[in-house]
């Protein structure tokens, strides 16, 4: 059944590219490259500020923001769920470990985002994965249950409400992807704790050449950072996935 369902593939452009000008023009690129493609929705997540415009520009292709505040208010600098949502934003990647890591997001705060999300109709794609040095002490099935476990908390899963990626931090920009048979273990893990019915994407250092791997083990998607801003391979990316 699974494979009959369209594949998922997230762009995290993170903090690029510099301008406008170079953002609508890789969203065109990529917009022209993907629009033939079958059984495939392809989420573009660009930093908040080209939103507005770029959202504008393209058909066919849906948005996310990288993140999310919990409420309006005196929050210097914060975007909240309802900005978002008001803007016409459908997706919204919630607890990326450069969150985590970066700027001290924790799970419980995490679990505040998602609340706000999924209260006004955003869908959250909530990043969990270990460290390498978590993996290396055994500690990876522990850390994602934890991370499902307190991030989910007060959440009542449905279909259709919001995502999951899997993306191991030390898999996240290094070109050194995790092996699709130890992915497979993980997404397992995943599915058993939060249902068949949630979809469950692989993210870190996937490429036009390794996306099918992923897929092959039964992800539903992938969450891509450094190749989503290369257009060409972004494209090529794509139709590998629908191969
Ligand atoms: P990467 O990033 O594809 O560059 O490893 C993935 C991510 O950060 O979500």
């Amino acid at each position: 059944m699974k494979t009959k369902t369209k594949k998922i593939i997230v762009a995290n452009w993170k903090c690029n590219p510099v301008n406008l000008a170079q953002a609508k023009k890789l969203l065109g690129l990529v917009e022209r490259g993907v629009k033939d493609l079958k059984n495939l929705k392809v989420i573009i997540c660009p930093p908040f500020l080209y939103l507005p415009s770029i959202k504008r520009q393209a058909s066919g292709i849906r948005f996310g923001a990288q993140n999310c505040f919990w409420t309006e208010g005196a929050f210097t600098g914060e975007v909240s769920s309802k900005m978002l949502k008001g803007l016409g934003v459908e997706y919204v990647i919630i607890g990326h470990s450069e969150r985590r890591q970066n700027f001290g997001e924790t799970n419980g705060i995490i679990n505040k985002k998602i609340k706000s999300a999924v209260a006004v109709g955003l869908k959250p794609i909530l990043c969990i994965g270990e460290t390498k040095e978590q993996r290396r002490n055994g500690q990876t099935d522990d850390v994602l249950l934890e991370q499902l476990e307190v991030g989910l908390s007060g959440i009542q899963l449905k279909a259709g409400l919001i995502l999951i990626a899997y993306e191991p931090v030390w898999a996240i920009g290094t070109g050194n992807n995790c092996q699709p048979q130890d992915a497979e273990k993980a997404r397992l893990l995943i599915q058993e704790e939060i249902g068949e019915r949630i979809p469950i994407l692989y993210g870190g250092s996937v490429d036009a050449k390794n996306v099918k791997s992923y897929l092959d083990v039964e992800y539903n998607g992938v969450l891509v950072g450094g190749a989503s801003l290369k257009s060409e391979e972004f494209v090529k990316l794509a139709q590998n996935s629908c191969k």
